[in-house]
Parts: C-alpha cells; structure tokens; sequence
C-alpha cells in the first residue's frame, strides 16, 4: 500500500487524477473502475479539466461503476447511472456505450450480477479501481463482515450508510435498502486501486483499514492483500494514522522514476 497524505481536498482529487490520467494517456482504451459518491467528485473534475483543454481523451476509456441502488428508477438523479453519466461520462467525453452500471433493476438480480461480472472479464479485466471508503470502512457496498470472495450481488446497505447517504435525498427512509455492488474478491482482481478519502469522519476508517488488523469487520483492510494499491487522503482523515510521518516521508523521497506527471 501506498499512503498519500496531502494538506488539501482539492490536491487528493489532483494528485488521484494523476494517476487516472497517466494510465489513460498511455492506454487510451484502458478500463476504469467508477466509484460514486462525494469522494471521487475531485477526481473526476481533475480529469474533466483536463479534458477540456484538449489534454486527455477518454473516448475510447471503458468504464464499470462500483456499485448501483436497487429499485430506484434509472432517470433519479440519485440512480448512480444518473451520477455516473453527469459527474463522469459526460465531463470527461466518454463514450456512454463503453460504460457500464449494474442493474439495479433487474428482474433477475442474480442473472444481472453475473451478466456483470462477465462483462468485466470480456473488457481484460479492470485497470484501475477508483475508491472512496464508508465512515464503516465499507468499499463498493460491501458492508462490515462482507466475504473477501463476494462478486457482484445485491446488499443490505447499513444503517450507518443510509444515515450517511441520506444528504443525496430529501430524507433517510428515500435511501433504497438495497443495493448491487462489485464484490470484495472483483475489486481485489482490479490492477490497480486508487482510494480517496477526505475529512476526519473517515480518520477512525482510514486507521482501521491501513493499519488495523486484515478483517471483515474493515472491508477496505483486504486492500492490505492487494498488489498495487494507492491510498490518497487528507490531513483529517489522515488524522489517526500511527505512521502518518513515515508516510510523508516515503512520499516525499519517492524515486523520480515512480513518480505520475501531475495534472492542473
Ligand atoms: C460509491 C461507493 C461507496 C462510497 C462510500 C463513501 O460508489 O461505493 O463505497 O465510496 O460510501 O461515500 P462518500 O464518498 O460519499 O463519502
């Protein structure tokens, strides 16, 4: 795991971004794993900038959101094919046929998990995994005690996230209970993971899930198991890290050769 711990909000979307970008520049037809959410919206306007001064192209890029609410009518603005097409595809010129949110509302839910995850594996698999983490320390949707093998299948959000989501609705009990979520196991087979977190209602989270024991009770911990993951955050939800200094100190003497270019 990579700690990045940086002094603003707007330089975890940047520094994040960078990332992104330097994949799909050097892989214009890579496949993105899109979260939702408020954590990621940095990220995405990063790109989206850069996109806009003819730097980037993210025609050809393929996208799998994370995660989709259960019954909710695809034209909610809430539904995250709504917020996946105005927060992603659109400021960032995807192409909407090359993006792909579970459906939420499927008649055969177990079908349309399934139908999901063969899509992934006929894309090659996804490149890079854009994260945010629950204040629960859940991924995706994966709540506390998820499987460290689940797939794509229907949830039970948590209590806490629906409290915690209910800002996106006018009130708690319009949150769907449900939802269908890439699963811990599909988001560990992404190459790459970037995770990005702001603010210090995810500092217990953040602790738990970099330096806590590997445990279901954490999901994001598995992300202790994976191969190439970056984790980007804040000052606050940096807060309750033991080895916040070691962190800035590997950054900041991080091989040149390492190094992403950074984005505007
Ligand atoms: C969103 C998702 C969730 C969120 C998490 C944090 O697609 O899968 O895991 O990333 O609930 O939400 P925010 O970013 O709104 O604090």
């Amino acid at each position: 795991m990579e700690i990045v711990i940086l002094p603003s909000s707007d330089e975890v979307g940047r520094v994040a971004a960078a990332q992104i970008a330097a994949l799909v520049a050097a892989e214009p037809e890579a496949v993105l794993g899109l979260a939702t959410g408020s954590s990621p919206l940095g990220i995405y306007a990063a790109l989206a900038r850069e996109v806009a001064a003819g730097r980037l192209d993210f025609g050809r890029a393929r996208g799998f959101a994370l995660d989709e609410y259960v019954g909710i009518p695809a034209d909610h603005p809430q539904s995250y094919a709504a917020v996946i097409r105005s927060e992603v595809v659109e400021p960032l010129r995807m192409n909407a046929a090359l993006v792909q949110v579970p459906d939420g509302r499927a008649r055969d839910i177990a079908e349309a998990c399934l139908s999901y995850e063969r899509a992934i594996v006929a894309a090659g698999g996804i490149d890079l995994q854009i994260l945010g983490i629950g204040a629960n320390g859940h991924i995706g949707f994966n709540e506390p005690t998820s499987s460290f093998a689940s797939r794509t299948r229907i949830k039970t959000l948590a209590e806490s996230t629906v409290i915690d989501n209910a800002r996106f609705f006018d009130s708690a009990d319009q949150v769907p209970t449900h939802c269908l979520t890439q699963g811990l196991g599909t988001i560990m087979e992404a190459r790459r993971v970037v995770l990005v977190a702001q603010g210090e209602q995810k500092a217990d989270a953040i602790a738990a899930a970099v330096e806590g024991p590997v445990s279901s009770m954490c999901p994001a911990s598995l992300l202790q198991h994976h191969e190439h993951a970056i984790i980007v955050i804040d000052e606050a939800a940096a807060a309750k890290l033991r080895l916040a200094d070691y962190y800035r100190y590997v950054y900041a003497n991080k091989p040149v050769w390492q190094r992403v270019p950074s984005i505007g």
